[in-house]
């Protein structure tokens, strides 16, 4: 039996995301500062970005030493990714049955009858309005009935979607109770994410900053509702309303949830990254399977000890 990786905390690698690629076809306020994002907002990784196969051995490699249960697949944006149904499959041939999928929705409606034959188990959508007008002011595109298509489309094959909504006060907090009226609807999961001080909002997070507190009692005036008991390793609080309907709230500042974090993250050169806000690439391209320990430790001695505490970078090269 080998020794499990495991650090003072007793944190371990369970869960991988991947990122796939750092563009996106979204330019939202939270990511994007504009044209002139700042050069340290971007990863230091560089060098070739690898080809599927390549990504599949290096995934292969890490779930023969932490027996993974999930792989999630990011960006950027994973739906440009040419091969991504093949990518799911392949991961799922490998022995990890959980493959799950964090998107903006915007290329959805097409890929989602591959994605299901790939064996994609869930995906999450980013969408954080349900008004064209706020959706473009998140967004700056005017994407809105597009994603609606993808949500509705993956739904429709019965694929289970998640709906993923960053609140921003004053930008889009208007829409918390309609968008939980669209989930309801049609029965699906939503979650509020507090804004987290990534990229160029580090330092300035604050003023957007609308807490669990807030979305909760907004959300009270129209849908009283009990909390869940939390499962260990999760990133969202969740709550059930007397309707029997469910909603998370992602309280990263109120509630960080770093304490049990799980997670780890590679990216599309070949490192590994212990915690989102590290920007101190670990290359397991070379490794041999002695080496490979020396990694994931170093990875795992990236978590914080207590809470996030932001990061210049922005999540368009990690992936959420
Ligand atoms: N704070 C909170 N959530 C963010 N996301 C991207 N940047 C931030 C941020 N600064 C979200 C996206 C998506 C997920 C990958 O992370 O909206 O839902």
């Amino acid at each position: 039996m080998m020794t499990e990786i495991k650090d003072n905390f007793d944190r371990t690698f369970k869960t991988l995301r991947v990122s796939l690629l750092n563009t996106c076809n979204l330019a939202c306020v939270y990511c994007c500062f504009g044209n002139e994002d700042s050069k340290e907002n971007y990863r230091s990784s560089k060098g070739q970005m690898l080809t599927a196969d390549e990504l599949l051995k290096l995934i292969a490699k890490l779930h023969e030493r932490l027996d993974l249960d999930v792989v999630r697949l990011t960006g950027g944006e994973p739906l440009l990714y040419k091969q991504l149904p093949e990518l799911v499959s392949g991961i799922r041939a490998i022995g990890i049955n959980d493959v799950k999928l964090t998107t903006n929705g915007l290329l959805l409606e097409n890929i989602a009858p591959a994605l299901k034959a790939a064996g994609i188990s869930s995906i999450n959508v980013s969408l954080d309005a349900i008004e064209p007008e706020v959706y473009h002011l998140m967004s700056r595109r005017h994407d809105l009935s597009r994603t609606l298509k993808g949500i509705e489309a993956a739904h429709r094959l019965g694929i289970e979607v998640k709906i993923n909504s960053v609140v921003m006060k004053g930008l889009n907090d208007s829409q918390i109770l309609p968008l939980l009226a669209y989930a309801f609807q049609r029965k699906m999961k939503i979650r509020f994410l507090e804004i987290m001080a990534m990229g160029h909002l580090h330092g300035s997070a604050d003023k957007h900053f609308f807490s669990q507190e807030e979305i909760l009692s907004r959300i009270d005036t129209h849908y009283p509702a009990s909390p869940l008991p939390r499962k260990s390793s999760s990133t969202s609080n969740y709550w059930q309303t007397a309707d029997g309907n469910v909603f998370g709230i992602v309280a990263n500042e109120s509630e960080p949830f770093c304490s049990d974090c799980n997670r780890l993250r590679l990216d599309a050169y070949g490192n590994i990254y212990g915690c989102l806000s590290s920007n101190s690439p670990i290359s397991i391209l070379e490794t041999d399977p002695q080496r490979l320990d020396d990694s994931l430790r170093e990875a795992l001695a990236q978590k914080q000890s207590i809470k996030f505490t932001g990061s210049t970078l922005s999540m368009l090269h990690i992936g959420g």
